[in-house]
């Protein structure tokens, strides 16, 4: 028998500003950490806008609000996500299009936390939380054990990382995000982009943030995205696909801190 810590690893993905990824990178980390024999959940908390479901193809993402409301239990909230041959994850997510959800706040996000650490039979969960800097944004980053910010090299897109730290920080009393670039032409301008956020968090917010990778401009990340489906089911030899695993690898196991990576407890 094996023995299964009861807690699963709760992993954050944010930005500040919208359209940078962090649906696409939380399902596709998803599918990875389930590929690689986790038990995962992926939690929509881009709370007024939920849109996973609608990425991957689903009619149903799960009841968050049930589940938030007392009215259900996480293993009646949940859908389950299979696409073959992949290994399957589990999706919380509020009905897309409904805007159920639109009004929560911190406190909101406060019970979500507590009811995902104790999300039993799950090694990870996922956490999209959607863009902005507000309450329950900020709430579940610093419950984490992990949170990435996912910057673009648009500079818009770094003053709003930059943001999201600064405020993480603050929450937290000095942890901050690990930084991953999305959409960038390739590893140097993934590393500049990389390099002006930490630069920027050194000097003005005293703190060296880990880069942990990046994940190129892939054109067929916006066609899988536009057919609902996975990107690895498609295209699974496409360097998108392998810049998630590499990631996947950085994040480490459910304990974190794999050889090549570093735990962000
Ligand atoms: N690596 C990539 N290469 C090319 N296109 C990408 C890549 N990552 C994401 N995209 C595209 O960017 C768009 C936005 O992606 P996604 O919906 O995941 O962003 P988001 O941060 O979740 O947005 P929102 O803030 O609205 O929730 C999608 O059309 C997607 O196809
Ligand atoms: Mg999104």
């Amino acid at each position: 028998m094996t023995l299964k810590s009861l807690a699963p690893r709760l992993t954050a993905i944010g930005s500040g500003k919208g359209g940078t990824g962090k649906t696409f990178v939380a399902v596709a980390l998803a599918q990875a950490f389930a590929d690689l024999g986790e038990s995962v959940l992926v939690c929509d908390a881009d709370l007024g806008l939920a849109n996973t479901a609608v990425q991957l193809g689903l009619a149903n993402g799960g009841d968050l609000p049930g589940l938030l409301a007392g009215r259900i239990a996480l293993a009646d909230a949940v859908a389950h996500v299979a696409i073959a041959p992949h290994a399957g994850f589990d999706l919380l997510s509020a009905p897309a299009g409904t805007g159920a959800l639109a009004d929560a706040d911190g406190e909101t996000a406060e019970r979500l936390a507590a009811l995902l650490k104790r999300a039993a039979g799950y090694d990870r969960v996922l956490i999209d939380l959607g863009a902005g800097v507000g309450a329950a944004a900020m709430t579940l980053a610093a419950h984490a054990d992990d949170t990435l910010v996912l910057a673009t090299p648009d500079p818009a897109s770094l003053t709003d990382a930059y943001a999201f730290a600064k405020l993480m920080l603050k929450r937290t009393g000095g942890r901050a995000p690990a930084i991953v670039v999305n959409m960038a032409a390739g590893a140097s301008e993934a590393k500049r982009t990389a390099d002006t956020f930490i630069r920027s968090a050194q000097i003005f917010l005293k703190t060296v943030p880990t880069y942990l990778g990046f994940v190129p401009t892939d054109a067929r990340v916006v066609e899988a995205v536009r057919r609902q489906t996975m990107l690895c089911a498609l295209y699974p030899q496409s360097s998108a696909v392998a810049a998630i695993a590499a990631l996947a690898g950085q994040l480490g196991g459910k304990t974190g801190g794999s050889p090549g990576g570093q735990s962000l407890r």
